[in-house]
């Protein structure tokens, strides 16, 4: 994915364009650039690279261009060349684009255009929409008019802004890719996200599929998708704009992992009744004979679907968990009475927006885990379950899993409570208290944290084991997938009994095992144990009295909680783990190499 931003008002839009895009550098940070137009024409800065090399750049430019656009870009289409980044322009400069999706006819599109005589110079998919809007401005169109034509002539999923020469306006439409308005006062922003903007406004309007919007200094005109002219609701964000930045932090990995405690708050906030004894959710959907559960994400979603579907077989509910990329070959036709849960956190990833369609077209009830408001999942799914965790911007995601796991218990615990054929969840008065005391647990486990010191003590080892079973299963998963993320050192999670059944072949003295022992699970000990007489060193990752801890070499302590809770925390532990080693490896933690924070291609 990438992220654009546009930007209009009274003073230059360089500053804004520039901050906006280090608020989306998440979404892909191979290359930048930024157009805006001049006096006499437009000017455009672009280079491979980070948008600090854009930054530095331009340092000495200085313009009273009120109106421009800019990108940061993930490759799809084309190396991440300077000729590759964004905005693109026509060869003769009067149109400059920023894109983010793809054109999936460009092909067909650029061979038209170039027997027209017009001219390309990059690999993108791209630069035949700036060529598109000059060819029906040479045939005598009115500027919004040469962009609407180019708009129904594309084919694919975009979220495209663009500005002319010698024109007042930005144009920008939105289908298949997010797009927000930003309104502030006497100025207003477009972006791929609220985060570009918002230290300048918390006002915004979700544009719809299919809008084409027209951005002036002195108002917005909205065209939807059937060419009427709508008006879109302004709702006011709840994010605070410290929550975009690093604060004290190097990093935002550790911040987000930092502020676990208080996104989990808000997650749990007004879903628990304590004097009940229970949650309370408020799903808008029967759910009472619903008969089997498809959890579908990808990543670390994925996992946290794995740790939902676990808790929901434990209530005698049928539920898989299914990589969203596998959903329609691994998946036969769901029954009538299947629901669909998409677990996202951007709520913008394409495999998991694919199978949340064939859900939908298929007739099943779909509900959307999601922490993006108005996300395209969120839209098209029967109902969304915002999980409330706030930005998050580190590409390795932290905050979210945990609290995509306590949606998924406490939407597990509705679905326990109302369905008839399901039982009830173990411990329930004790999972609802554990749950108030949970973002406490994890501060405590924040502030006594051996990560850092075994991260140093295990950092120059071959290749690194995590296992666990049930919940903790989920939980090695997440470890070793946050661990190969931003180490790019080689690390597995396996579920503890497989390791016997092939990877023990692996296991030397150079292949420390993580054993995840957060709840009840003494066959893992054992499992421990057979990696241990091959010589390997096993941290147990669990409260001090279970019987892991007299066999393991090391400890990365949690305290003894119900299993959702302890297991939460043990992913606290492995997430400072993974954070650890990559500072002492000096890796680029917020953005690792060849990842984007979402992918929004199949
Ligand atoms: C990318 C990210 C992962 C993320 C996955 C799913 O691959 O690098 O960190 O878990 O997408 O993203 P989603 O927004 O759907 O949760």
């Amino acid at each position: 994915m990438c992220g654009i931003i546009a930007h209009i008002g009274e003073d230059s839009a360089l500053s804004p364009l520039i901050t906006g895009l280090e608020k989306l550098e998440y979404r892909g940070y191979d290359s930048a650039g930024v157009a805006v137009k001049n006096g006499s024409g437009l000017d455009v800065w672009k280079c491979s690279g980070r948008v600090s090399d854009l930054k530095n750049s331009i340092d000495d430019v200085e313009t009273k261009a009120n109106l421009g656009i800019g990108h940061t870009r993930w490759s799809t289409h084309g190396p991440p060349t300077d000729t590759n980044a964004h905005p693109h322009t026509d060869v003769s400069e009067r149109v400059a684009v920023v894109h983010n999706g793809i054109v999936e006819n460009y092909e067909r599109i650029k061979e038209i255009l170039i027997g027209e005589g017009y001219e390309f110079t990059s690999d993108t998919d791209t630069e035949v929409i700036p060529n598109l809007v000059s060819y029906y401005l040479d045939r005598g169109n009115e500027p919004v008019a040469a962009f609407q034509h180019t708009i129904e002539d594309l084919e694919g999923s975009y979220a495209i802004a663009a500005v002319i020469d010698g024109n007042d306006s930005i144009y920008a439409a939105r289908q298949g890719s997010p797009l927000v308005l930003g309104v502030g006062d006497d100025e207003y922003y477009l972006a791929s996200d609220v985060p570009a903007f918002l230290d300048h406004t918390d006002e915004v309007v979700y544009l719809e599929d299919g809008d084409m919007v027209e951005v002036m200094t002195d108002g917005v005109t909205i065209v939807d998708e059937n060419d009427q002219l709508v008006q879109r609701e302004i709702e006011q964000v709840d994010w605070q704009p410290d929550e975009t930045g690093k604060g004290q932090y190097d990093h935002f990995m550790i911040k987000e992992i930092h502020t676990q405690p208080t996104s989990l708050q808000k997650t749990i906030e007004g879903r628990l009744d304590p004097d009940e004894g229970t949650t309370d959710l408020d799903v808008d959907m029967d759910l009472s004979d619903i008969d089997s559960v498809h959890l579908v994400g990808c990543g670390t979603s994925y996992h946290a679907a794995l740790f939902g579907a676990s808790l929901l077989n434990r209530c005698d509910v049928s539920a898989r968990a299914i990589r969203a990329s596998e959903y329609d070959l691994n998946t036969g036709t769901p029954s009538e009475n299947a629901l669909f849960i998409a677990v996202t956190q951007s709520g913008e990833t394409a495999d998991t927006l694919g199978a949340l369609r064939r859900a939908n077209d298929a007739g099943v009830d779909t509900i959307a885990v999601t922490n993006v408001v108005q996300s395209t999942a969120a839209r098209e799914a029967d109902e969304p379950l915002y999980i409330r965790a706030g930005p998050e911007i580190g590409v390795a995601a932290t905050k979210t899993f945990s609290s995509q796991a306590v949606m998924l218990t406490l939407l597990g615990q509705h679905i326990s409570s109302v369905n008839a054929d399901a039982s009830r969840v173990d411990n329930l008065d004790q999972l609802v208290s554990d749950l108030q005391e949970l973002p406490d647990a994890v501060e405590q486990t924040l502030q006594t944290s051996d990560a850092a010191r075994l991260a140093k003590k295990y950092l120059d080892n071959d290749s690194y084991f995590f296992i666990g079973r049930g919940l903790g299963c989920s939980v090695a998963k997440e470890g070793a997938l946050k661990f190969k993320e931003i180490t790019y050192e080689h690390a597995e999670g396996f579920a503890s009994g497989e390791l016997k059944h092939g990877p023990l072949a692996l296991v030397t003295e150079e292949t420390p095992v993580f054993a995840i022992c957060a709840d009840d699970c003494e066959k893992t000990v054992t499992n421990a144990k057979e990696a241990q007489t091959r010589g390997a060193p096993i941290v147990a990752v669990s409260p001090p009295s279970h019987a892991i801890a007299d066999t393991a070499d090391e400890h990365l302590y949690v305290p003894e909680m119900h299993p959702v809770c302890s297991n939460l925390l043990a992913n606290v532990q492995l997430q400072l783990l993974s954070y650890h080693c990559a500072t002492e490896l000096d890796r680029a933690i917020d953005k690792p190499r060849n990842l984007a924070k979402s992918v929004t291609v199949e």
